[in-house]
């Protein structure tokens, strides 16, 4: 098979981030969790005191960020001026943050190219909102998992019991916030590519989706 370039669009809760970490695995590809920059983003916002509509502050911030990932002995690991941000960048506050800055243009130009020039090696799966609308409009393949409100809610706070106290209750609101913020944002919202293959996962397992992206591969 040829190296693609492989995007997985779709709302937050639909498994994206599970299911991209595993076709990549199979695909022997890298996998760039791109909603980890954004949260990067709002991290550093957080931490410089910055509100998040002022752009001025944001565009300087920007300009003096180095993200990176690194291939930690588990996990990839996100770097920020050579500080390691992953254990940082999943609170509440940061997700809500993260979801309100993207929609600041100069924190999407920010990232924009940075996730380009990280398509130069190819062989890449790359999970987010707008990776196939706007990122890589040329990507080989394009998938937006999406799953009902529901389900979403309750894979989130599964996910998140370890971590927050959050009960199911505010994680569905912040979840139906998200899908609002992230949908009705004029710069790049999160939409299926007219090309995209789309997959509901509400009634799947994992391996199920996994298998369907894969047969569309021709696997
Ligand atoms: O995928 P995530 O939940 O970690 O993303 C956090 C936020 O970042 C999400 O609410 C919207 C934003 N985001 C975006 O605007 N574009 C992307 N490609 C990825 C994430």
């Amino acid at each position: 098979m040829k190296p693609l370039i492989i995007t997985i669009d779709g709302p937050a809760g639909a498994g994206k981030t599970t299911v991209s970490r595993i076709l990549a695995d199979r695909l022997g590809y890298r996998y760039v969790d791109t909603g980890a920059l954004y949260r990067g983003v709002a991290f550093e916002a957080q931490s410089a005191g910055l509100s998040q509509n002022d752009d001025i502050g944001l565009e300087k911030l920007c300009s003096g960020l180095n993200l990176k990932f690194v291939q930690g002995e588990k996990s990839q690991r996100l770097l920020s001026n050579y500080s390691d941000i992953t254990d940082k960048i999943r609170t509440p506050e940061i997700t809500m943050l993260a979801s309100t800055i993207s929609a600041r243009p100069v924190v999407r130009k920010y990232l924009l190219d940075i996730q380009r020039d990280m398509a130069r090696e190819k062989k890449l799966v790359f999970e987010g909102r707008d990776m196939g609308t706007v990122v890589f409009p040329d990507a080989d393949v394009k998938f937006f998992l999406d799953a009902s409100h529901k389900t979403r809610a309750l894979r989130r706070y599964k996910e998140l019991t370890s971590k927050t106290s959050q009960t199911l209750e505010e994680v569905d609101m912040d979840i139906k916030r998200r899908d609002e913020n992230d949908s009705t944002r004029s710069l790049a919202p999160l939409k299926p590519a007219d090309n995209a293959i789309i997959i509901d996962s509400t009634n799947l397992f994992t391996e199920d989706v996994i298998k369907l992206m894969l047969s569309y591969l021709g696997i």
